[in-house]
């Protein structure tokens, strides 16, 4: 067991170490105060370092800051650079499309070869573009709701879908509630988001029975609640009873891209009716796709026939762009491939192995979880089953102890819980370092 006083006497002395060797970054900040707190954007705060690190430059799998330390990057952009930093063929291309044009409102020639690749990638017959992911899944909303008439959407308790508002009801204490996170929001979401725990078949069942659930917005495993894996068959039940009931189902693929090439539904079933991902699909260029099936496809013409002309509160002037379009189209086709997806998956089995023998030699009660090439160490003996487990299980102030524990010693995790991943770049000499990391992290916050 790892106490208190530990944790916060290694957080006081890892802050100590960060000041001594940072200087430039608190400069950086001490400048930047043109910027609400100091960075342009707020999540650059949430990092557990006095100020964040400052990037110079990454390429593949690793960082340099302004203060000349190079990290072993295992954040990588929160997924937006899962594939590495700067693939070489994404710099190219991005490069010469900058020379001749980034934006039009016109399609641009490369696009549909583009929607050919992710039809073959993911396996989903029609596409959409939009500028991130949260947008896309708004967007997905959106539809269902509008193709089925019905009002009400279905999510899983403690899971994110990008600043989706809709997305943002919770069970406290087992009732539906607004999360008290949510800045100015004025409409009770609890009236047309039901909310339950991830692998209830029988929550799920009661739910669909009303009649009145557009879809169900689902990660088909939870990755942003620390990571929570289906229960066996529960992804199958899902999709039964969505069939039953006529309700539409949609797998945000965002982070679960990671579980191998296609992403989950392709690597282990069942097909969605419509899919979102984002982040990683344009290697850090700010893009997003949705797809359907012709059947979803079908209905979104009938509507858009039967509706007036207008805005229909889907898409914004930027979606898919000529930037945005060669981006994804070099992903596609050289960079986010069968082999990198090989040497991903070698790597995180690597990465576990080698967290788990740490674990048992320090005699931890904690244990690893791994969605492909995402990896996830939790601070408790079991895999949470649901939502509300996960987050009964998080230690706020040990991740951030030990994130900068890690930090300090080149290591990069993403600031939310203890997510690390693996590229198609990342080195093995790069997975033996966070293992060693954090062997020793342990041994300091164990002393
Ligand atoms: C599963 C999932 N979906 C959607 C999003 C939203 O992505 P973005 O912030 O790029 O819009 C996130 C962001 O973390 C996510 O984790």
């Amino acid at each position: 067991m790892i106490s208190d006083s530990a944790i916060a006497r290694v957080a006081a002395r890892e802050a100590e170490r960060f000041r001594a060797a940072n200087s430039s970054a608190f400069g950086h900040h001490a400048a930047a105060k043109g910027w609400f707190q100091s960075v342009p954007f707020h999540w650059m705060r949430d990092w557990p370092s006095p100020v964040p690190i400052v990037s110079a430059s990454a390429q593949g799998a690793t960082l340099t800051s302004i203060d000349n330390q190079t990290f072993d990057d295992f954040c990588l952009g929160d997924t937006a650079s899962l594939f590495g930093h700067s693939p070489p063929a994404l710099a190219d291309a991005i490069a010469k499309q900058a020379r001749e044009g980034l934006s039009f409102m016109l399609p641009t020639e490369r696009g549909a070869a583009l929607a050919g690749r992710l039809t073959a990638m993911f396996g989903l017959p029609q596409w959409q573009v939009t500028t991130t992911a949260s947008e896309a899944n708004r967007a997905v909303i959106r539809w269902c709701r509008g193709i089925s008439g019905r009002p009400k959407i279905l999510t899983f308790n403690g899971a994110y879908h990008g600043a989706v508002d809709d997305a943002f009801v919770e069970l406290k204490s087992g009732a539906p509630t607004m999360r008290a996170s949510l800045v100015g929001q004025v409409h009770d979401l609890t009236g047309t988001t039901t909310v339950i725990e991830f692998n209830d078949e029988h929550a799920l069942a009661a739910a669909l029975r009303s009649g009145d659930i557009a879809c169900v917005l689902a990660e088909p495993v939870m990755t942003n609640v620390g990571m929570v894996r289906d229960a066996p068959g529960f992804l199958a039940t899902l999709r039964a009873l969505c069939d039953e009931s006529g309700t539409l189902l949609i797998f945000d693929e965002t982070h679960t891209i990671s579980s191998g090439y296609g992403g989950h539904g392709v690597a282990h079933g069942p097909t969605p009716d419509l899919m979102v991902v984002g982040k990683s699909i344009g290697g850090g260029v700010p893009c997003a796709v949705y797809g359907f099936s012709e059947a979803v496809a079908a209905r979104m013409a009938q509507l858009n026939q039967s509706r007036p002309a207008g805005h229909s509160g889907i898409g914004t002037t930027l979606s898919a762009n000529a930037l945005a379009i060669t981006a994804m189209d070099v992903m596609l086709s050289d960079v986010i491939t069968l082999s990198a997806y090989a040497h991903m998956l070698h790597g995180a089995a690597r990465l576990v192995a080698g967290l788990e023998q740490e674990i048992v030699a320090a005699g931890l009660d904690w244990h690893v979880t791994q969605v492909g090439a995402r990896v996830e160490f939790l601070t408790c003996p079991t895999p949470p089953r649901n939502g509300s487990q996960a987050k009964a299980a998080m230690r706020p102030e040990l991740e951030a102890a030990f994130h900068l524990f890690l930090a300090n010693r080149g290591i990069l995790l993403a600031p939310f819980h203890n997510m690390m991943l693996v590229s198609p770049v990342t080195g093995d000499d790069q997975i033996d370092r966070l293992v060693g990391a954090f062997a020793d992290g342990v041994r300091a916050l164990k002393e």
